[in-house]
C-alpha cells in the first residue's frame, strides 16, 4: 500500500513517521520547500532498524512521485499563529489546496483523500469539488482529534468515558458540537471538558507561538489511515459530505461515519436534542459562510 503525504511540515512529517514506524504502508512525503521532504524522509527511514519496520519512504518536491497512491493525506498550507482563527487561513490555504487537488486528480485518480489543512470543512469541500472524486473518497480529519481532546479533558473528572458516547461533531472550529450520551458524565464536567476541548487548538498555539498542534493531530490521521487500509469498519467522526442527512445538502461537516476500505461507507444519523440540533445548525451556517468565500 502507498500513502502520499502532501506537506512535510509538523503534521505531515509526524504522520509519515507514525506510518513508517508501524510498517502500515510505504510513504511518499512531498513538499514544495526544496530539500525539506527529502531530509525528513531520510531521518524517518533511519528509524526503521529501531522500530523493525520494512516500509519504504521517499521525500520529493515533485507531484509526479505521488502517482497511484492508495490514500493521499493533505497537510500542505499555513498553520495558525497566536491570535489567528482557523478561518484567517481560508484564502491562502484555498489557493494552495486548489493546486494540490489538481495534482491529486492528475496523478492519483482512484485514491482516497484525507484533508487536514484548515479551515478543515471548507478545505475538504474545495478538494472534493476540484478533484471531482466521489464524496465517499474525500474526507476531513477533525472529529477524531476533537473527540480525543474532549474525552481526555472529561476523563480527568470521571473514571473513564467511552468514545462512542462522548464525541464532537459539527465544524472543526469554535462552533463544534459536543455530544454526551454517557451517564458517567455530570453536566458540570461535560460543560467544562467540552469548553476545554473546543479551545485546545488555540491554547496550544498560544504556548507554541510559531505553529499549532501536531502530536495528537498526527495520531488522529494515523487512526483513520489504519481504519481504511485495514478495512476496520470503524465508527468515528469525520468531516463528510452530506446529501440530505441531518437535513443538509452540499456541505462537508463533522458527523459520525463508518470508515472502511471504500472510504466513508455510511454517514450515521444520530438523534440530536433540540440544543444539539441548534448548535449543529449554527456550525452549518459558519461552514456555509466559509464556502461562500472560496
Ligand atoms: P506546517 O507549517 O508545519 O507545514 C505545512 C507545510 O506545507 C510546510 O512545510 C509547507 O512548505 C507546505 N506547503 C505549503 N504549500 C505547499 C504546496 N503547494 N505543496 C506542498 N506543500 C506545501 O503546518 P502544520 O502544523 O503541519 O499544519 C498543516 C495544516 O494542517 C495547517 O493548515 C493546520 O492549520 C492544519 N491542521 C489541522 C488540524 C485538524 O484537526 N484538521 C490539526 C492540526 C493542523
Ligand atoms: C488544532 O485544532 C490547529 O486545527 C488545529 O489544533
Amino acid at each position: 500500500m502507498k500513502v502520499a503525504i502532501i506537506g512535510a511540515g509538523n503534521v505531515g512529517a509526524m504522520v509519515a513517521s507514525r506510518v513508517i514506524d508501524a510498517g502500515l504502508a510505504d510513504v511518499v512525503l512531498m513538499d514544495i520547500v526544496p530539500g525539506l521532504a527529502k531530509g525528513k524522509a531520510l531521518d524517518i527511514s533511519d528509524a526503521r532498524p529501531v522500530s523493525g519496520s520494512g516500509a519504504d519512504i521517499k521525500g520529493t518536491e515533485d507531484f509526479k512521485d505521488i502517482h497511484d497512491a492508495d490514500i493521499v493525506v493533505i497537510t500542505a498550507g499555513l498553520a495558525r499563529k497566536p491570535g489567528m482563527s482557523r478561518d484567517d487561513l481560508l484564502k491562502k490555504n484555498a489557493a494552495i489546496l486548489r493546486e494540490v487537488a489538481v495534482n491529486v486528480k492528475r496523478y492519483c485518480v482512484s485514491s482516497m483523500v484525507i484533508v487536514v489543512t484548515n479551515p478543515l470543512d471548507a478545505m475538504t469541500y474545495l478538494v472534493m469539488k476540484t478533484t471531482g472524486f466521489e464524496p465517499c473518497r474525500v474526507m476531513g480529519m477533525a472529529g477524531v482529534l476533537d473527540s480525543a481532546r474532549f474525552i481526555n479533558a472529561a476523563s480527568a473528572g470521571t473514571d473513564s468515558v467511552d468514545g462512542d458516547e462522548v464525541f464532537m461533531m459539527g465544524s472543526h472550529g469554535d462552533s463544534m458540537v459536543a455530544i454526551n450520551r454517557s451517564k458517567k458524565l455530570s453536566s458540570s464536567v461535560f460543560k467544562e471538558a467540552s469548553g476545554r476541548a473546543r479551545n485546545r487548538g488555540a491554547e496550544i498555539v498560544s504556548y507554541l507561538k510559531t505553529g499549532s498542534a501536531y502530536f495528537a493531530p498526527s495520531a488522529a490521521v494515523f487512526y483513520m489511515l489504519k481504519a481504511i487500509l485495514k478495512d476496520e469498519k470503524k465508527t468515528i467522526c469525520a468531516s463528510a459530505y452530506l446529501q440530505g442527512q441531518y437535513g443538509e445538502k452540499d456541505i462537508y461537516i463533522g458527523v459520525p461515519v463508518v470508515l472502511d476500505s471504500s472510504g466513508i461507507k455510511e454517514v450515521i444519523e444520530i438523534k440530536l436534542t433540540d440544543d444539539e440540533n441548534n448548535a449543529f445548525k449554527n456550525s452549518v451556517k459558519t461552514i456555509r459562510e466559509s464556502i461562500k468565500k472560496l
